[in-house]
């Protein structure tokens, strides 16, 4: 017999080079295990419906079984010549067992046996990603409970603007992600559906149960529609769309310990093994973790483009383009499991300098807006309140002066309505903890978000 399971039809061999050409074998062996999984319950609702008899299952199952063993023990050989996964372990079936193993594939193709394939190998990475994601947000969470009492500048336009706690910016992150873990969510449950059944394109002429074996293998439901199943990868689409996104929030995260850890800045400092040192220059300690990861962003955008591009103008139902499918989807999941584990733990060890980032939140004049608030309490209109101090901070500016620094007498050349608790509102303190509203950075809101998002990861 021949390697090709669908040699029948022809009478001269494979080009060895477009063999070679067509194989998705060496990217597509990683989907294995579902594969196996999902012939053994074929094999099984073949016998249960009469399709097959119960004997010949047995079989199947056995020799599947055992090629998931050798596979697993490093004892399988992969075949170029027997193209994917799917025909590499079919023919090894029908090697072991002999041809009984020719009558797994009834009532099923390659196009729904490998749609299948990927919704089952994507569903436990989308599992996998997921507690890979809470993972980040406790380690997010845990830095802004350590440092409660931190503040830094907030910035606008990279200048700074209002101080703001630590942990209030290090919420912020928390919440990216939490959209994350919801379009996450979201994605997966479109994708946990039964594409077996949709044969190769028209559905099957045999008796199959698809609801059992959706049942058996975990998903929600069946796809209602062959034509559609085996044309479809909305989901890799969806998948690589979250995963952009996601990997947009840690590029700036990423963009901000950057910044953070450099010697001008100094707020934090990465532990060693998430940095390395110059070759040429002795002082240097590059971030090169949140660098790469920050990298990174622009191939899984690019394997976003990929697949879409991939799917546009593809007529019904299967074409062998979609073959090109894996490797990007592969690629993206690879890439945003390393850069959440990774992420996790350089957080976990990540220093606070409390000192540092206080002294950066006391300079630019960041309470400039809170002598505004002031005044406008005292009855005058915002837009006159932001020209008072307007003229107050280039006054500071001209003599050198903080904020904080000004004399009562000084601020009341500005304006007769500021008196002495002035100074009450224009410490660090006082203007962080004045912006109590819901999703401010006052500490009591703060606590608050803290212990909600704690509860939202824990349950
Ligand atoms: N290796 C193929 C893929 O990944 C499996 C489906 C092949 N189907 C076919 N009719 N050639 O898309």
């Amino acid at each position: 017999m021949s390697d090709k399971l669908w040699a029948g039809r022809f009478t001269q061999p494979t080009d060895a080079f477009v063999e070679e050409f067509t194989a998705s074998i060496n990217f597509d062996q990683r989907m294995y295990r579902y594969d196996i999984l999902g012939s053994i319950t074929h094999a099984r609702m073949l016998a249960r419906q009469d399709i097959i008899p119960g004997n010949d299952a047995e079989k199947i199952v056995e020799g599947l079984n055992e090629i998931l063993a050798e596979i697993e023990a490093g004892r399988f050989e992969f075949s170029v010549a027997r193209e994917d996964i799917h025909m590499n372990i079919e023919a090894r079936l029908i090697e072991k067992v002999g041809p009984v193993g020719g009558k797994l594939h009834t009532a099923r193709s390659r196009n729904d046996q490998v749609a299948l394939d990927i919704r089952l190998y994507l569903r436990d990475e989308i599992d996998a990603i997921a507690q890979a994601l809470n993972k980040l947000q406790g380690a997010l969470l845990t830095q802004a409970e350590a440092n409660l009492d931190v503040i830094m500048p907030g910035y606008t336009h990279l200048q700074t603007a209002q101080p703001v706690l630590f942990a209030h910016h290090m919420l912020a992150y928390v919440e990216m992600l939490a959209r994350d873990a919801g379009r996450l969510h979201d994605l997966r449950s479109r994708l946990n559906l039964l594409p077996l059944g949709a044969g190769a394109l028209a559905g099957t002429t045999f008796n199959i149960d698809r609801e059992w074996v959706a049942e058996q293998l975990g998903f929600a439901g069946v796809t209602r529609n062959s034509l559609d199943t085996v044309s479809d990868r909305d989901f890799g689409i969806e998948f690589c769309s979250f995963a952009a996104t996601l990997m947009m929030h840690l590029s700036r995260l990423s963009e901000e310990l950057i910044i953070w850890s450099s010697a001008d800045f100094a707020f934090i400092e990465l532990s060693d093994g998430f940095c390395t040192g110059s070759s040429i220059m002795p002082q240097k300690k590059n971030p090169d973790v949140p660098e790469l990861v920050r990298g990174k962003t622009g191939r899984v955008y690019g394997n976003l483009i990929s697949l879409l591009t991939l799917m546009k103008s593809l007529p019904l139902a299967y074409n062998k383009d979609m073959q090109e499918d894996k490797e990007p989807l592969f690629d993206t999941i690879d890439t945003v499991r390393g850069s959440l584990k990774v992420f996790a733990e350089m957080i976990a060890e990540m220093q606070v300098n409390a000192a540092q980032m206080r002294l950066a939140a006391g300079r630019g004049f960041s309470t400039a807006t809170d002598i505004a608030d002031y005044l406008v309490r005292k009855g005058l209109p915002f837009r006159n309140a932001h020209e008072v101090v307007g003229k107050t901070v280039r006054y500071c500016v001209e003599n050198k002066k903080d904020i904080p620094d000004l004399t009562l007498e000084e601020f009341r050349s500005f304006s007769e309505d500021i008196d002495a608790d002035i100074f009450d509102y224009v410490t660090l303190e006082a203007s962080v903890n004045a912006r109590k509203a819901t999703g401010g950075t006052a500490r009591e809101a703060v606590e608050k978000e803290i212990s909600l998002a704690r509860k939202a990861l824990e349950g």
